[in-house]
């Protein structure tokens, strides 16, 4: 009999399914909301009713691309938290509501140990997967996190941001220079035709393993802030630049805590990263050269995986149904996050 697990996703702004057969990914159909676009930003009420309208076409079109039948599934994992609760209830409900009709257990999956988990996702024998322990630098919208990975279901947090996450600071700067929303992948577009070295921003002294990014946005804010005092055309003018130079003083953080991270764990050879912001060229590049320098295998999700897709949440589930760990129909989604 094959396992095959469906996973849901809703924690945001994406409503996506996925199926996983026997460990190797199937189908994962993501629906994105456009209708934030106008807001900078997500506004969590139409997140939650666009969830509502995506679910049933996003659930029906996985199974379908997976070749597989309702009656075939043998679990449901879904996206229990962190993130906004109207859009988790979605997800939950929908699930809750579909292993009753099926009779099959449910599987509650923590967001970010999916973005952990998503270099896992096989889409054939062949994909290489980390060995544990590994590191893996969790850097999405919502969080930055430096992580030792011990098993599936066993993650340690060795350091994570006191304030913004890197996604936050990539967007919120972005939308200072009026780039639309989320404004990381803008930046990257643009940063490639950029002088990294033209601008420099604050970079933070936090202790420990720990980062911030607040102090990197506000240094942003008020270097714009003087330069159009100047020339009103400023950022216009020197957009690329902008981009790169703010790209490199992220990285630069993310990396000179790496380094601290990896010096004070030698046992660890495997270095992965996850989340949006791992969709990022110049980070990709960076951990790259990081980890051959270091003489470190470097996990690098493929893009479609680094943002949020249900496909790490079937992986995740897939793990949680071979220990047989299931979870109960009251199960209620949180907001906050718990690793
Ligand atoms: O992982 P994710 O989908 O959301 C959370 O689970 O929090 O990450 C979304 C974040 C946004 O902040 C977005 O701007 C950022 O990932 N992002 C990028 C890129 N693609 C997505 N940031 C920088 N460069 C990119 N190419």
């Amino acid at each position: 009999m094959n396992n095959i697990i469906l996973g849901i996703e809703s924690s945001c702004d994406d409503t996506s399914a996925a199926v996983i057969k026997d460990g190797i990914l199937m189908s994962n159909v993501i629906a994105s909301q456009s209708v934030h676009e106008a807001y900078g930003g997500v506004v969590p009420e139409l997140a939650s009713r666009a969830h509502q309208q995506n679910i049933v076409p996003v659930v029906s079109e996985a199974i379908k691309r997976a070749g597989i039948e309702k009656k075939d599934l043998s679990a449901i994992a879904f996206t229990a938290g962190p993130g906004l609760i109207g859009s988790l209830l979605v997800g939950t409900s929908f699930a809750k509501g579909l292993s009753i009709a099926l009779g099959i257990p449910l599987l509650n999956v923590n967001h970010l140990h999916g973005h952990v988990l998503s270099h896992f996702i096989k889409e054939d024998e062949t994909t290489e997967v980390p060995e544990f322990p590994y590191m893996c630098l969790l850097i999405s919208g919502g969080n930055s996190q430096i992580i030792i990975v011990e098993g599936y279901n066993k993650m340690r947090i060795i350091g994570q941001t006191i304030d913004d996450a890197a996604g936050e600071a990539f967007d919120k700067c972005a939308k200072v220079m009026g780039l639309p929303y989320p404004g990381g992948p803008y930046i990257d577009r643009l940063a490639a035709e950029g002088d990294p070295t033209k601008f420099r921003f604050s970079k933070p002294h936090i202790p420990r393993l720990d980062y911030s990014f607040s102090g990197l946005k506000t240094s942003f804010l008020y270097t714009l802030r003087d330069e159009i005092k100047n020339d009103p055309d400023f950022i216009e003018k020197n957009k690329a630049d902008l981009a790169a130079s703010l790209q490199k003083t992220i990285i630069d953080i993310l990396l000179d805590k790496l380094d601290k991270a990896v010096k004070a764990h030698p046992e660890i050879k495997q270095i992965a990263i996850g989340g949006g912001v791992s969709a990022n060229s110049g980070v990709r590049a960076a951990i790259a050269d990081y980890c051959e320098r270091h003489n470190l295998k470097a996990f690098i999700p493929k893009r479609a995986f680094t943002t949020d897709n249900a496909a790490m949440v079937a992986i995740a589930g897939y793990f949680k149904y071979l220990e047989k760990d299931f979870c109960p129909l009251d199960i209620v989604p949180f907001a906050r996050v718990e690793v």
